[in-house]
């Protein structure tokens, strides 16, 4: 192993170096204790927290570029839901991964505590609970004070929240004032079905609430922001190589490391891509390979290695180290749909999206004060998590798909602006179904390791998850009777109190998209259990030194937007220090000459 050349030069000069490489050619080695797949949303946490142990050195290897300088994923309201039809599905590459990304809503919620209590019991590990996966939240987590700086009194429970963790969480920081006094006073109108909870983040977030975000200081918090701050890659046992695309694992184990686990890999082979052209390179974790490569690269990578369902991986021409018939089932994700109506006043978001002169003016105020309207993105401005009617004949269909009885069926998003591009003022209602039923899947269509995955949410492939969103798309229009909107509402965008059960199921069926909150490709059970991809020390299960640490590991979707629990999932997934991960002992590599010229 070469002695990083960071180390020396960092003697000499004072001004900061980051080890963060563009070019390969610049990485001072090919083989590390850890190699982590993915600098995304749980990745980087590992990567921070790994390498707090000085005498541990860890490379991670991501395959987009870095998410400095880019302008869409630092401004909260150019992450685009404005004009996000719900329909396309973008997965892009990027350090920080999701929690970068441009599309991302940034929305800051946990989940029901009955969530994690129901992790426990599928893994048979306490440790999953929400009494103990609680701490991590907060070590996650830095509350922060909105960027107008208004009185937040009332809108948040601060007993529940961090207050040093890496991420910023911040209430909005721009008030839509109007409709936000109309939503508030339909929970008061309204308290039996839509009662005001002060802190959806609590555990229990039954009712409607003002949203968290996070966002500090009026601009996006992420993974790659918060957690790969100047100092922590400046640290000389963390590299971090972009455009660096991993295709599979590969053996450079020389032994069988121990009967109970009989494989193991230790390389990863990559593509890394420049204008000029690319190449194969492997990297060498003495210790583990850390997947974080999200719930979608995550199981390709799996797959590619042989480790996967053995009919799918033969019928593709690919040999199976390790028949794990779960890799890449169980795709958990929400579907979403959106209705809009009408409103008499213009103080909403479309008079920006559709004013340029508003726009540029919103625009040149977040560049040069961080306040104004670009300081929120576009999920809205309250949530509310609501359940079926406990009498409700789907319960006939279908056992209770959610949790337990604090735990939502619905989120409703509440949303001073429209979706569809009309010209006009508008408010949304964006409606999820977050305790879903239907399971989907990510599988390989080709041998080719570089070749695109095959992504089927399996959305309402359960008839029960459609019909729940019909008594939600109830619930909604429930809400807007309260006598507060009287005089404000106008014409809905599409009327769907006139159209027969058959035809809003059509309908449901026809406007719903994900939520881009997919879980459970790579899920977690317990040791014994006869499916699952990962054991809850989140090791994969029959493979030494490899573990799964991004959303992939979550076996159910929580009913929250993902990535708090990815956090969770991550600051306690990586406790090096408190419980030792298991090193594995090999002999020198032979082929090491070959696989690492570079
Ligand atoms: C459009 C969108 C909007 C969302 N909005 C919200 C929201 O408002 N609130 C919320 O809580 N959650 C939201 N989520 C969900 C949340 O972002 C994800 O659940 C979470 O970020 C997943 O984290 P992860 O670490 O599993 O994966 P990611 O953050 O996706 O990280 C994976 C990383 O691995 C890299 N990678 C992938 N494949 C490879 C490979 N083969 N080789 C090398 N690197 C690779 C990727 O580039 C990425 O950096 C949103 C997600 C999306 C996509
Ligand atoms: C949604 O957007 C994608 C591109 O972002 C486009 O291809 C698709 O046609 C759009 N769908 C609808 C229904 O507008
Ligand atoms: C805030 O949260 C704490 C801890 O869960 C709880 O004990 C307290 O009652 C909450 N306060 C309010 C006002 O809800
Ligand atoms: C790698 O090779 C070693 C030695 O042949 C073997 O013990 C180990 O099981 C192999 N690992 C995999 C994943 O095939
Ligand atoms: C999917 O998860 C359920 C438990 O939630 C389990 O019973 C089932 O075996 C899993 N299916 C696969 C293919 O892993
Ligand atoms: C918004 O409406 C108010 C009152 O109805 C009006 O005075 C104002 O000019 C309008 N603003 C825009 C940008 O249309
Ligand atoms: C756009 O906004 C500007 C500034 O508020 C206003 O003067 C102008 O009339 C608006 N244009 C349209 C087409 O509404
Ligand atoms: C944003 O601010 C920078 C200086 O901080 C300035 O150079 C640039 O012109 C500003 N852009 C806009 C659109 O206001």
């Amino acid at each position: 192993m070469f002695i990083p050349a960071f180390t020396i030069l960092a003697f000499f000069s004072g001004v900061s170096l980051c080890k963060l490489y563009e070019d390969i050619a610049d990485l001072p080695a090919l083989q590390y204790d850890f190699v982590i797949v993915g600098g995304g949303t749980g990745g980087n946490v590992v990567a921070r927290r790994l390498t707090e142990d000085a005498s541990v050195s860890v490379l991670v290897l991501e395959a987009g570029p870095s998410n400095a300088g880019v302008l869409d994923a630092q401004v909260p309201f150019l992450s685009d839901g404005v004009s996000n039809n719900g329909t396309a599905y973008s997965w892009r590459y990027i350090l920080g991964g999701c929690s970068s990304h441009s599309k991302y809503g940034m929305a800051y919620t946990r989940g029901a505590a009955a969530d994690f209590d129901r992790y426990a019991k599928l893994t048979e590990d306490e440790g999953w609970s929400w009494n103990q996966i609680f701490p991590y939240f907060l070590k996650n987590e830095r509350w922060t004070a909105p960027a107008d700086h208004h009185d937040t009194r009332g809108q948040f429970n601060s007993s529940v929240h961090g207050k040093n963790g890496p991420i910023s969480v911040s209430l909005s920081g721009f008030s839509w004032s109007e409709f936000e006094q109309h939503v508030m006073q339909a929970t008061e109108e309204l308290p039996d079905d839509f009662p005001f909870n002060l802190d959806m983040n609590s555990g229990k977030p039954l009712g409607v609430g003002w949203l968290q975000y996070t966002i500090g200081d009026g601009e996006r918090s992420s993974s790659a922001t918060g957690y790969l701050t100047p100092d922590v890659l400046q640290r000389p046992n963390l590299d971090v190589l972009l455009h660096a695309q991993v295709s599979k694992l590969v053996n450079l184990t020389k032994s069988r490391v121990s009967p109970s686990e009989p494989f193991a890999f230790q390389g990863v082979e990559f593509k890394y891509a420049t204008n000029a052209g690319s190449s194969l390179y492997v990297a060498k974790a003495s210790k583990e390979i850390i997947l974080s490569a999200g719930p979608i690269g995550t199981p390709q990578i799996l797959l590619n290695s042989g480790i996967g369902d053995r009919t799918a991986l033969t019928a593709l021409g690919i040999s199976t180290v390790l028949d794990l018939p779960s890799v890449g089932k169980n795709a958990s994700e929400h579907p979403y749909l959106g209705m809009s109506w009408a409103v008499s006043s213009n103080q909403t978001g479309d008079s920006i999206t559709q004013n340029t002169t508003q726009f540029n003016e919103a625009f040149a105020e977040w560049n040069s004060s961080h306040t104004g309207p670009f300081v929120d993105p576009w999920p809205g401005t309250h949530a509310g998590w609501l359940r079926l009617d406990p009498d409700s004949p789907l319960f006939d269909m279908h056992t209770d798909p959610s949790p337990g009885p604090d735990a939502p069926h619905f989120e409703i998003l509440f949303q001073p602006f429209g979706f569809a591009g009309t010209p006009g003022h508008f408010i949304s209602l964006a409606l999820g179904m977050v305790s879903p039923v239907s399971r989907g899947s990510v599988t390989l269509s080709s041998s080719d390791p570089f070749a695109p995955p095959l992504i089927d949410l399996g959305l309402l492939s359960s008839d029960f998850d459609a019909l729940a969103l019909t008594e939600g798309i109830n619930l909604a229009l429930k809400f807007l009777t309260a006598p507060t909107w009287n005089g404000y509402l106008g014409a809905p965008t599409v009327d769907l109190t006139s159209m027969s059960s058959a035809e809003l199921t059509a309908h449901i069926r026809a406007i719903s998209g994900p939520g881009y909150h997919v879980v459970g490709t790579a899920g977690m059970s317990a040791r014994g259990a006869q499916h699952g991809v990962v054991d809850p020390d989140l090791k994969v299960k029959g493979i030494a030194g490899l573990r799964v640490i991004d959303a992939s590991v979550l076996p159910i979707v929580p009913a929250a937007h993902t990535q708090a629990a990815t956090y969770a999932v991550a600051e306690r997934g990586c406790r090096y220090g408190e419980t030792e991960l298991e090193v594995v002992e090999h002999p020198t590599n032979e082929r090491t000459s070959d696989n690492f010229a570079r």
